[in-house]
């Protein structure tokens, strides 16, 4: 369902910009995930690249819609492809919660390899109606599609989620509504809802491995994890385990690298370089992603 259809992966999977099924059929064959990172400016476009450089790794780097008061894609993108094209490993350049149209399409027509559309907002027959009309422009120009179902929260309201089945049913994803949903609308990944939240934990996420598991049994499609970061090694990996084959990843990382030069700061005596602030910004970025990166490779370094 969401093979690409190219016929000699193995001898394109090398250095170059890539389709985000190209490596979701690598990450599904291996049994791993990639990490999918936010990368709203140029210091998180490098450390991540670099850290993948490190590892041998491939990578996705993402610019999400609610990122484009920070930089927008007109910036933010021809740097972004320029970084992937020149890249020691494959790389996907991808749009991550697209909720306007004229966003998707303006990434695919500079050159994204990948978008989402986030359509989890919509009555479901919309959601899958929009969905299809970009899948079949998207696959057209061999671009990848991302499509989501249940709600992703944000953390500020994870604390609101009371145990109530209605509240969790509406939230969380359907896995027989999602087997229907990947089927009509043809996706290469599905953003499901199964306990994660965007944002800073404020309570210690309870992951529903159960539910996430019947999602994938019954679409088989890649599972993407919003919310990525902040969880524990054996959460990603039973993740993994289950079906997710994507990682969306932001928020701790970019605290690290806020924190790491708050402490630098702290420190240093004399004038400040704001060149000298980007290192910083860089090295701790690198070395957060690389961390994480390990755990998603399933395997030990
Ligand atoms: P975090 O910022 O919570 O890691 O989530 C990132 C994400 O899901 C982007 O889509």
């Amino acid at each position: 369902m969401f093979l690409p259809k190219i016929k000699d992966i193995e001898r394109r999977y090398v250095k170059m910009l890539v389709s985000l099924a190209e490596l979701l059929y690598e990450a599904q064959k291996k049994q791993y995930a990639i990490g999918a990172f936010n990368t709203p400016s140029l210091e998180a476009i490098r450390a991540v690249i670099a850290a993948a450089e490190e590892l041998s790794l491939p990578v996705i780097i993402s610019h999400a819609e609610v990122h484009q008061k920070f930089v927008p894609i007109e910036i933010i993108g021809p740097i972004m492809l320029a970084a992937a094209k020149s890249a020691e490993v494959p790389v996907c350049v991808h749009l991550d919660h697209g909720r306007s149209l004229e966003l998707i399409y303006k990434a695919m027509d500079m050159g994204f390899t990948s978008v989402m559309f986030d359509g989890s907002n919509l009555p479901y027959e919309k959601n899958i109606e929009v969905t299809c009309q970009i899948v079949k422009d998207a696959h057209h120009k061999g671009i990848s599609v991302e499509a989501e179902l249940g709600t992703m929260i944000e953390s500020e309201h994870s604390t609101e989620i009371t145990s109530s089945k209605s509240d969790i049913n509406y939230i969380y994803t359907d896995p027989d509504l999602a087997a229907d949903f990947v089927q009509r609308t043809g996706i290469n990944a599905l953003a499901a809802s199964f306990g994660t939240v965007h944002g800073l934990y404020l309570t210690s996420p309870k992951l529903d491995f159960q539910r996430l598991s019947e999602i994938y049994k019954k679409t088989m499609v890649p599972i993407v994890m919003h919310g990525g970061s902040g969880l524990g090694e054996k959460d990603y990996h039973k993740a993994i385990v289950n079906g997710v084959r994507k990682i969306n990843y932001y928020t701790y990382m970019a605290r690290d690298a806020g924190e790491t030069i708050r402490e630098k700061l702290t420190e240093l005596r004399g004038p400040v370089f704001y060149h000298d602030i980007t290192s910083w910004a860089i090295d701790s970025m690198k070395q957060h992603a690389m961390k994480v990166m390990k755990i998603f490779a399933m395997k030990s370094y």
